[in-house]
C-alpha cells in the first residue's frame, strides 16, 4: 500500500502477473494501448512494497516521451519522493550516463563525444583513401555500406573475417583493405574520445 491507493487497484489478470512476477526474466508481449505502462508502473510499486530499493530499479524504453511518460506514472503510483525515485530514461540517455560515470575507467577521461550516423560515414569517407577504398575500376563499397559493416561486427561480437563472407559477399575482393581501414578508424575513434 502507499498512502490510501493500492498498487494493484483496478488491474486486470495479466497485469497483476505481471506486476507481481518473481525475480526471473519475464517477457510480455502486448499491443497499443493496452495497458503495458500501467502493468510496469504497477511492478515498479510493487518491487518498491516487497521492499526493493528505488535506485536498483531501472526503467528503460525508446523514445523520450514513452520515458518521460513512465517515470511520472511510476514516481506517482509509488508516491516516490526525492531520493527513491527509480532510475531510467531512453536506452540511449542511460548508455551516456553511464559512459560519463565510468569514464575513467573507459579510458574517456579527458571528454567524449557522441557522433551520429552521418558524422561516422564522414569519417568513414575521409579515411577511405588512405586504404585504396576509392576509384572506379571494381564496385567498392561506400562509406554508408563501410559504416554498416564495422557496426554488424561491433554489435554481434564478430570479427570481419566472419562477417564479410556471409554477409557482405561482394565485398570479399575488398577485405584486406577494408580490415586495415577499420582498425584505423578505431584508433581514430579513440583518438578523439568519438563514440557512434
Ligand atoms: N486494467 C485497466 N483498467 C482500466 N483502464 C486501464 C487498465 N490498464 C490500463 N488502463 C488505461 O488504458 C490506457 C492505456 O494504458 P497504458 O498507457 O498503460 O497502455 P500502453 O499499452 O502502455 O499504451 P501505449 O501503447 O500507448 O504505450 C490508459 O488510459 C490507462 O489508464
Ligand atoms: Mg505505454
Amino acid at each position: 500500500m502507499f498512502g490510501n491507493a493500492a498498487w494493484d487497484d483496478g488491474l486486470d489478470e495479466p497485469q497483476l502477473a505481471v506486476a507481481t512476477h518473481g525475480n526471473t526474466p519475464l517477457v510480455v508481449v502486448a499491443g497499443a494501448g493496452t495497458g503495458k505502462t500501467r502493468a510496469l508502473t504497477a511492478r515498479v510499486a510493487c518491487l518498491l512494497d516487497r521492499g526493493v530499493e528505488a535506485e536498483r530499479i531501472l526503467l528503460l524504453t525508446f523514445t523520450r516521451r514513452a520515458a518521460d511518460e513512465m517515470l511520472a506514472r511510476a514516481a506517482a503510483l509509488a508516491r516516490l519522493s526525492g531520493a527513491r525515485r527509480p532510475q531510467g530514461g531512453t536506452f540511449h540517455s542511460m548508455a551516456h550516463r553511464y559512459i560519463a560515470a565510468y569514464a575513467e575507467p573507459l579510458g574517456l577521461a579527458d571528454g567524449f563525444s557522441v557522433a551520429d550516423p552521418a558524422e561516422a560515414r564522414d569519417l568513414m569517407d575521409l579515411m577511405r583513401p588512405e586504404h585504396g577504398l576509392v576509384g572506379t575500376s571494381t564496385r567498392l563499397p561506400r562509406s554508408a555500406t563501410l559504416v554498416e559493416i564495422y557496426s554488424r561486427c561491433v554489435n554481434t561480437g564478430r570479427t570481419l573475417h566472419e562477417v564479410v563472407p556471409v554477409e557482405y559477399p561482394w565485398c570479399e575482393p575488398h577485405r584486406e583493405p577494408i580490415a586495415s581501414l577499420f582498425r584505423a578508424y578505431t584508433a581514430r575513434k579513440r583518438a578523439a574520445g568519438l563514440l557512434m
